[in-house]
């Protein structure tokens, strides 16, 4: 049986990498076999294009080249794990997938939405997350979270609140354009609140009777 494809995705420092674990953990536990991968990367080639897009100044690439970096990473990273890992019948935890695209490069850069769903379907070849789980929390809260965590991967961090603003408004739309595929969870809780939140939520979408 084909495994389940579950994606992260909300601002920087909403506490995504930080739940992803823990969600990993819990299905193993279940015996479960997981894949716990990330966007931009997860696969080798991936990576490399990853360090162009998260490293250095913010004014390098322009929105569409930015763009088709992510596409040409996600493409790879599709075709290399993430369809290998569900044919096999393991669960996929992506850190940050195409909604990501589509607040930061959409909502965010203004790119054509359409242009974006053009682009996530050529290179998907219609393959969707089972479940989105989306982390919401201020803007304010988040940055804080992320500057304390130190590390150079920095560059869209180093962007103004108003687009951060944007970001978080774009997540919530597409929360809401998408309900059946998404849920959002409030980042602003315990870790541990937020982990059991997480757990009954896949629990009810993703285990439930009939699935
Ligand atoms: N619920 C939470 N409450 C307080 N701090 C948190 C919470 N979740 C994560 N953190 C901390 O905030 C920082 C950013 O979390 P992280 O999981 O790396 O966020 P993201 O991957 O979404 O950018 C980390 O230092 C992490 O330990
Ligand atoms: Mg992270």
């Amino acid at each position: 049986m084909r495994g389940r494809f579950i994606t992260f995705e909300g601002g920087e420092g909403a506490g995504k990498s930080t739940q992803i674990s823990f969600l990993a953990a819990a299905l193993e536990r279940l015996g479960i076999s997981v894949v716990q991968t990330r966007e931009p990367g997860g696969s080798p080639g991936a990576e490399e294009v990853r360090a162009l897009l998260v490293k250095g100044e913010a004014g390098r690439w322009d929105g569409i080249s930015e763009t088709l970096l992510l596409f040409a990473a996600r493409r790879n990273h599709l075709q290399t794990v993430i369809r290998p890992a569900l044919e096999r019948g393991a669960w996929v935890l992506c850190d940050r997938f195409n909604d990501s695209t589509l607040a930061y490069q959409g909502y965010g850069r203004g790119l054509d939405p359409d242009w974006l769903a053009g682009l996530y379907q050529a290179v998907s070849e219609g393959l969707e997350p089972d479940l989105t789980l989306y982390l919401d929390v201020p803007v304010e809260v988040g940055l804080a979270r992320a500057g304390r965590r130190g590390d150079d991967e920095n560059r869209f961090e180093g962007l103004a609140d108003a687009f951060h603003l944007k970001i978080r408004s774009g997540f919530q739309a597409i929360v809401r354009a998408n309900p059946q595929r998404c849920a959002t969870i409030d980042g602003m809780g315990s870790v541990d609140e937020i982990r059991r939140v997480i757990l009954e939520t896949v629990t009810s979408r993703l285990m439930g009777p009939g699935r």
